[in-house]
């Protein structure tokens, strides 16, 4: 498989603009952050849902084999009482559905008492053709989706052709690059996040130190972070370990016939002090 190719963006000078100037002259436009303040629930959207949510939910018997009926450049899915299309390609890995986004998605309607996503601020990374995001959406959280600059056509596409009438909150996209321009872009002081939901971001890609930077980044006191990874190489079990050592972690679910793990991560109880 292709590695992904990431952005050098050492050497950028800030323009008045709010621009980037790189070392040799190329400009690149600046990032447009997201929306930091929770909008009001789209009132009517949300009786519909719910309605549909409550019936739907209680059909589903099979834990970890969701419907997907079809498949064909467009895969579509039944979560949270919703048909979901999803529009995929072979372009990159941003373009292709993960198992371990299927069982993050299915863990999420499966646990809706113990994680309420309803209301809260939900920052996917790494989002993909953007499944999570609108399973999130439907369960009535106010998502942003985050991906690498080449993937957000596409998944601002699945995002509004799944979600729009639909949900709570209109979901949202935007630019994160793992690692890059953190504070800038999404100044600590300003966002806040309850959960973080990455699904199958670790594979073989040199990213792996800057994607746990982030997920530092964004998981603080009162964040909870789900983690759904299919463990394919060493280096899989090498971010696990570094993962366990960074957060407090709980395994909440192993799917054997996919090899996905999940986990949750909360930041470390600071140590008390030796008596
Ligand atoms: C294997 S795909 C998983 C996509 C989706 N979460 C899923 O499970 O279907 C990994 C995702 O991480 C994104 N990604 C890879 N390197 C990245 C980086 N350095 N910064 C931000 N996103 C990155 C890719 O664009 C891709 O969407």
């Amino acid at each position: 498989m292709e590695a992904i190719k990431v952005r050098s963006d050492m050497n950028l000078i800030p323009e008045m603009n709010g621009g980037m100037v790189a070392a040799n002259g190329e400009r690149r436009k600046a990032i447009k952050r997201p929306d930091h303040i929770k909008p009001l629930p789209n009132k009517e959207e949300e009786v519909q849902d719910s309605e549909a949510m409550v019936g739907e939910t209680q059909k589903s018997q099979n834990v970890w084999k969701p419907n997907v009926f079809y498949s064909q450049g467009m895969e579509m899915f039944c979560f949270a009482g919703r048909e979901i299309n999803i529009r995929e390609s072979l372009d990159s890995f941003g373009a292709l559905i993960w198992p371990g986004a299927v069982a993050l998605c299915q863990y999420l309607e499966n646990n809706q008492e113990r994680f309420d996503l309803r209301d809260k601020a939900v920052l996917e990374l790494g989002a993909g053709t953007g499944l999570v995001s609108i399973v999130a959406s439907l369960l009535g959280a106010w998502v942003t989706a985050t991906d690498l600059p080449n993937i957000l056509h596409n998944l601002t596409f699945n995002l509004h052709r799944n979600t729009r009438g639909r949900c709570r909150y209109t979901p949202q996209v935007a630019e994160l690059t793992w690692g890059l321009e953190l504070e800038e872009n999404f100044p600590r002081s300003i966002y806040h996040y309850d959960y973080v939901l990455c699904a199958d971001v670790v594979y073989h890609h040199s990213c792996l130190n800057e994607l746990l930077l982030t997920m530092r980044y964004f998981c603080r006191p009162g964040t909870t972070l789900l983690w759904a990874n299919k463990v394919r190489f060493p280096t899989d079990l090498q971010f696990t370990e570094n993962f366990q050592n960074a957060f407090s972690t709980t395994l909440l679910a192993e799917i054997p016939q996919e090899d996905v793990k999940i986990y949750q991560a909360t930041v470390l109880a600071p140590k008390s002090p030796k008596p």
